[in-house]
């Protein structure tokens, strides 16, 4: 037990460098994305999309903010194998299970880093011919991008770093950390 009563994990100590982004303010910021939403798309039929793994939470929460009646869909696309560096390819590894083109497509997306899964999706999506479709990420590394590849709305800006929290991933772990924190490697 550290000061304060909280249990101080080792691991975490150590990789953890960094909280960017607290539980409140991805609250905050879901909440406003959640709005902003349900004014935009009252009355129409919405379905909204997630990149998983690494969106899940960011799409639990997000649907949720929503205040209209929407539906919900998932997809996986893999860009990252392991670790931090990207492969630069991008597989459809579980597609929907929707015809999309009666619906206005919302993409909730985790964050856009080189922009290829983006790209990659949104094309694959567009030829189905949906009513709409807009792309909203929490997170955006716009100093990253090889691909020419803009979000319709990006809930936080950050540098090059590389995080991990609230469904982000490294090697698959600390998906389950509540905030959004700067990981440091060994
Ligand atoms: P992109 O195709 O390079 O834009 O990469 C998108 C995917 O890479 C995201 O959906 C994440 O899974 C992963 N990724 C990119 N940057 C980070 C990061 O800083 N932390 C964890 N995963 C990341
Ligand atoms: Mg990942």
């Amino acid at each position: 037990m550290a000061a304060g009563g909280k249990t101080v994990d080792k691991e975490l100590e150590k990789h953890i460098n960094r909280v960017i982004f607290t539980e409140a303010e991805i609250k905050e910021r879901i909440a406003e994305a959640g709005r902003m939403i349900s004014e935009k798309y009252a009355g129409k039929p919405l379905l909204l999309v997630s990149i998983l793994n690494g969106a899940f939470i960011f799409m639990a929460d997000l649907c949720r903010a929503v205040t209209i009646p929407c539906e919900v869909g998932f997809m996986c696309a893999r860009s990252y194998y392991d670790g931090t560096v990207s492969s630069g390819e991008v597989t459809i590894t579980k597609d929907l299970s929707q015809d999309i083109s009666g619906y206005h497509v919302v993409i909730a997306e985790d964050i856009i880093d080189t922009g290829r899964t983006l790209a990659a999706v949104v094309e694959k999506l567009r030829e189905r011919r949906p009513l709409s479709l807009e792309v909203i990420t929490l997170l955006d590394k716009p100093s990253r991008r090889v691909v020419d590849f803009k979000a319709d709305m990006s809930l936080f800006t950050i540098p090059d770093y590389f995080v991990v929290g609230y469904g982000l991933d490294c090697g698959e772990k600390y998906r389950n950390l509540p905030y959004i924190a700067e990981y440091r490697a060994d």
